[in-house]
């Protein structure tokens, strides 16, 4: 081969390689990673692009100088050399696969046990610190997200707070179908399956809110089976967490109207209902400010019908609303909250 030729070869190496790895620097294909998992993941990704970025400019240098160089004549008729094998060729184009697919399969293996892996809880003079890890309950139901937090008094909330660099263990359940849990920013995915515990492991490294997605088809609301997760510094946290755990208390001893207020807005029914002592006016389900009327339409004795339209949406639809919207979720409200929740509502509809 003359020196001309490994010239022209390696200019056009560097010419594919270089627009593929502007492919793959300037399009923004991946989210800025929030957590250390979807950090370690980000690795992977790149790992295995620098290779395919080289094999990629290799093959397309290679194949281009072929098409120039050899290609016929328009007066040339006639074959080609005849070409047998080349073993050393044949056992360097073996050899060097072998070798990237294996070096591809040990990082990521040793990624996928790093992301599975939660520090065993500590106790600390008897008392288990429950931010080590935290344990976050997902629930998943057609077609809305519950989050529980068994060490905050099983406290619920409609949208996941996290504390900043606190490794979390969110324990997926499904009341129904198959859902998939997703924070592309987290850059890990797991199914929710029913009869089936799974589980994930995120520990969130930066501050801010990002979406929650469900990523598997599970029926005519799958699109809008959207939620929140919002880290938060870890004081932050621990003193939300706290509040909702005195909310959660607080309706259990059926003292507080401000704890019941506190129930209402962390599920979201501010969202949907307008309900004036809760400062809510949402518009998608039926007025709470006309509960009683409601209640006398559905021939229902008042505290029956709130607790019923909670836990089992479906059994009465007012006039005029779409059946099948508001969530079932809420059937797995601890049943403190849900007292509360009856409670508050037939007191402000009184
Ligand atoms: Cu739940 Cu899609």
């Amino acid at each position: 081969m003359r020196r001309g030729s490994i010239v022209q070869l390696v200019l056009l190496g560097v010419l594919f390689g270089a627009g593929a790895a502007a492919v793959a620097i300037f399009v923004p294909w991946l989210p800025d990673p929030a957590s250390e998992q979807a950090d370690r993941i980000d690795f992977v990704f790149w790992f295995v692009t620098v290779i395919c970025i080289a094999i990629f400019a290799l093959v397309a240098a290679v194949i281009v100088y072929s098409l120039l160089k050899f290609r016929a004549r328009p007066d040339d008729d006639s074959d080609g050399p005849p070409v047998h094998g080349h073993t050393g060729l044949e056992i360097v184009w073996t050899a060097v696969p072998a070798v990237l697919v294996t070096a591809i399969s040990i990082v990521s293996a040793i990624v996928l046990a790093r992301n599975d892996h939660l520090p065993s809880a500590s106790a600390a003079g008897g008392q288990k610190d429950p931010l080590k890890p935290l344990v976050v309950q997902v629930i998943a139901q057609q077609f809305a997200w519950l989050f529980k937090y068994p060490a905050y008094g099983n406290a619920t909330s409609s949208t996941l707070r996290l504390p900043l660099h606190v490794p979390v263990d969110l324990r997926l359940k499904s009341l129904d179908v198959i859902h998939s849990f997703w924070v592309p920013e987290f850059g890990q995915k797991q199914d929710a399956v029913p009869g089936l515990d799974t589980h994930v492991v995120v520990t969130p490294k930066r501050l801010g809110t990002f979406p929650v997605i469900c990523t598997e088809l599970c029926g005519l609301g799958h699109a809008v089976m959207r939620s929140w997760t919002t880290v938060m510094p870890r004081q932050d946290f621990v003193s939300w967490a706290n509040r909702q755990k005195g909310a959660a208390a607080g309706g259990a001893s059926g003292s507080g109207t401000a704890a019941a207020k506190t129930i209402f807005v962390n599920n979201g029914c501010n969202g949907c209902h307008t309900f004036k002592p809760a400062g809510a006016n949402g518009k998608v389900g039926p007025d709470l400010d006309k509960l009683s009327e409601s209640a006398k339409t559905a021939g229902q004795p008042l505290d029956d019908f709130i607790r019923q339209s909670i836990v089992d949406p479906n059994a009465y639809i007012a006039p005029g609303y779409p059946r099948g919207v508001m969530p079932e979720t809420f059937s797995s409200l601890p049943k403190e909250q849900l007292d509360a929740l009856v409670k508050y509502l037939s007191g402000g509809s009184k």
